[in-house]
């Protein structure tokens, strides 16, 4: 049995493909076009999925796609009667999304009635937890999904046991984890979309000063929180998510007033320098939502008394808190699925069918992130000569595996930056290995020299260490 699972229509659009219960490919659009984040329909996306699994779109049993127009349809109604525009965008949206099956076919030059598929809506959040809980190693985990906003929420939590999944609750519009520190990101003068982990890296170089101000502006309610919401404009101009038709590039609306201006002082344009001032408000944002956040996770280990925590949403990606659950609750193993955002949905909306929907019992566990195309000898070769890389003074060469190896650790340990491609393209945001850019982390000035001659970021953004499996224990305490 086949199923796709489609994340249309909002940011980090995806689609993966479940054969029988296992996962074989899953990819984001913006693998694909190159638009970061793209939003709207992955047709690319799902195109490479039906290629990978040898199948072809009349092959498919069902689709899952993660949005459930009908979740919290009270709250919606309410907000839409407050505020027009925010129903015509959601009047939009809905239109889109209820014409996935014409756009599937149409993608494919297909008439949608002869699609034999099965289309389910899988609410947001569900998916997100089943994206985490489904392909984890867990029989029995428990779950939360922490995020900006889908489907009119923000938060849910519950637990799973075997081939099913059990909601406890959840946290509507507008009190959001997701949304407070996207505000303050944008406060900080980082306004694009996605630009929330760049805020996380500079923490690390402020002292939380005003954490004060930061708890009234997020506090603890029941097993979740709530905002502060003089602190924002969200709740008052409707969750302005857009993305450009032509590229695909999505953005968010402002979200911070000037209650938070007159609470932090003045904020950063995003042309002005960055001060000390401003890594001490990231350093303080950072510890409230640890804060909140392990708080969260403190309370859901004492009220299941479960040892094993799976975690998904945007803020599963916030990597610095992670690391801190083993000393502020009681869990003791965790699993973040790879792409916790929402490219992430369209894995978990898949299993959510074969699981929690067909009751199918569990057979698969995601043991690595490389689900993304991958490329033969002969194709890269090929790929090579189109590009006339051969003629254009580029020496290339071919190297057997033991040679290649020893040549790859003397070019690092001489100091030059390397190119390193190899299997399957990684799933998810981070690069693990098949996709990445290399260099020798024993000299100082290596940070700078990447930063300039190749990914032009922010000199505070961190990059990733790698070391060996075996070597683990010397570096990490954990
Ligand atoms: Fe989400």
């Amino acid at each position: 049995m086949n199923i796709l699972g489609i994340n249309a229509y909002h940011g980090n659009a995806s689609a993966a493909i479940v054969c029988d219960g296992r996962l074989v490919a899953a990819g984001a659009d913006e693998r694909f076009n190159r638009v970061k984040y793209a939003a709207g329909y992955p047709a690319q996306a799902i195109r490479y999925c039906l290629r990978e699994a040898g199948l072809e779109l009349k092959d498919i049993d069902h689709v899952a796609v993660p949005r459930n127009p009908y979740a919290r349809l009270g709250t919606k109604l309410f907000y839409a009667m407050r505020m027009p525009s925010f129903a015509r965008e959601r009047m939009k949206v809905l239109t889109k999304f209820t014409g996935i099956p014409e756009a599937l076919a149409q993608a494919f030059d297909t008439d949608p009635g002869k699609l034999a598929a099965k289309f389910h809506r899988v609410e947001h959040h569900q998916a997100h937890l089943a994206s985490a809980f489904f392909v984890s190693p867990f029989e029995r985990a428990a779950l939360l999904s922490a995020d900006g906003l889908g489907d009119f929420a923000s938060t849910m939590w519950g637990s799973g046991d075997g081939s099913h999944m059990k909601i406890d609750g959840a946290i509507a519009f507008p009190h959001s984890l997701g949304l407070f520190y996207s505000a303050v990101t944008q406060y900080l003068g980082f306004l694009k979309f996605g630009d929330e982990y760049k805020v996380m890296g500079l923490a690390a170089y402020g002292e939380a000063e005003q954490i004060e101000a930061f708890r009234e502006i997020v506090h603890p309610h029941g097993n979740g929180f709530r905002l502060g919401l003089e602190y924002f404009t969200h709740h008052r101009t409707g969750p302005e998510m857009s993305w450009a038709d032509a590229d695909k590039t999505p953005a968010l609306g402002k979200m911070f007033s000037e209650a938070m201006e007159k609470k932090l002082g003045p904020k950063r344009n995003p042309d002005e320098p960055l001060e000390q001032r401003q890594r001490n408000l990231a350093s303080a944002l950072q510890l409230r939502l640890e804060e909140i956040y392990l708080g969260m996770l403190k309370k859901l280990a004492k009220r299941t008394g479960l040892k094993a925590v799976c975690l998904a949403g945007g803020v599963a990606f916030n990597c610095v808190a992670n690391g801190k659950i083993f000393d502020k609750t009681d869990f003791e193993q965790v699993y973040v699925h790879p792409a916790a955002g929402d490219a992430g949905l369209a894995v978990g909306a898949a299993f959510y069918v074969w699981h929690q929907i067909l009751g199918k019992p569990r057979s698969f566990v995601m043991e690595h992130a490389y689900w993304g195309p991958g490329y033969t000898r002969e194709e890269i070769r090929g790929a090579i000569d189109a590009n006339g890389l051969g003629t254009s003074g580029c020496r290339v060469e071919e190297l057997a595996e033991d040679n290649l190896m020893r040549r790859t650790a003397g070019i690092v340990a001489e100091g030059k930056i390397l190119g390193w491609f190899q299997g399957r393209a990684e799933w998810g945001p981070r690069a693990l290995g098949n996709r990445s850019i290399v260099a020798d982390p024993r000299r100082p000035e290596m940070k700078e020299i990447l930063n300039q001659r190749i990914k032009h970021r922010e000199i505070f953004r961190p990059f990733a260490p790698s070391i060996l499996a075996e070597s683990t224990g010397e570096w990490f305490e954990k």
